[in-house]
């Protein structure tokens, strides 16, 4: 095989393997892999290159506990009222509930918010253009960096997630988009039993 063939090839059969994780060992990770992530995650393109993101690491213990606390307040409203049928109907393969115990479990939580406004070189806040669109591509290459790196990772979006800003002491220019779990996951590993669509299910020639 050609060599860049092969090297699509081999990171394709590679993140092919990342899966959501919702059970999490208690093992610490180096922060120098989470650093690495981030990192990566800001090397994504962005709208007039804003770079609209912000990535809160989180690893104390007391605010995992106090992201958990609020975090399952708000999915226990959702589950028992706010939540239309439908949703409820095609959450039942992951049998998932408002309790959150992957929150305090896993070893870090990184806290992505998009910027809608954010400081240039010279510290002036300045607008930004296609903050979510930039932000879910850094996110993107947060997630593969932790795959790549061997960690097991979980995109988790409780809503309305504004209980962050306060929690973690940010303004209104940054809204709250995600929050990636991260760390060991717990063994064995149980999977939800969901299928990836076929190539020709999601592509088209022209
Ligand atoms: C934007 C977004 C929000 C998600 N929110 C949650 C969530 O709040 N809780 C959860 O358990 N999984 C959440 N997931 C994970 C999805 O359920 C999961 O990615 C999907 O079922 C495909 O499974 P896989 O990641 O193992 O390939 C979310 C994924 C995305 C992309």
């Amino acid at each position: 095989m050609n060599k860049q063939i092969e090297k699509s090839f081999n990171f394709y059969q590679e993140m092919s393997l990342r899966r959501s994780i919702r059970e999490f060992s208690s093992h610490k990770i180096e922060e120098s892999i989470l650093i690495n992530a981030i990192k990566t995650a800001g090397t994504a393109p962005s709208g007039a290159n804003k770079q609209p993101w912000h990535f809160a690491l989180v690893q104390s213990q007391d605010t995992k506990q106090q992201i958990r606390k609020a975090a399952e307040e708000i999915e226990r409203d959702f589950y028992d009222r706010r939540a239309p049928k439908q949703w409820l109907e095609d959450l039942k393969p992951f049998s998932t509930t408002a309790s959150k115990a992957y929150l305090t479990e896993a070893s870090a939580l990184v806290v992505v918010f998009s910027r809608t406004h954010t400081e240039d070189m010279n510290g002036l806040l300045q607008k930004t253009y296609y903050p979510l669109e930039s932000t879910g591509i850094a996110v993107g290459l947060l997630l593969a960096s932790l795959h790549q790196s061997g960690l097991a990772t979980l995109t988790h979006t409780p809503k309305p997630m504004n209980f962050l800003n306060s929690l973690l002491g940010f303004d209104k220019s940054y809204k709250p988009y995600m929050i990636i779990v991260t760390g060991h996951a717990k063994q064995p590993v149980h999977l939800p039993d969901i299928k990836r669509k076929e190539t020709h299910q999601i592509m088209s020639v022209h």
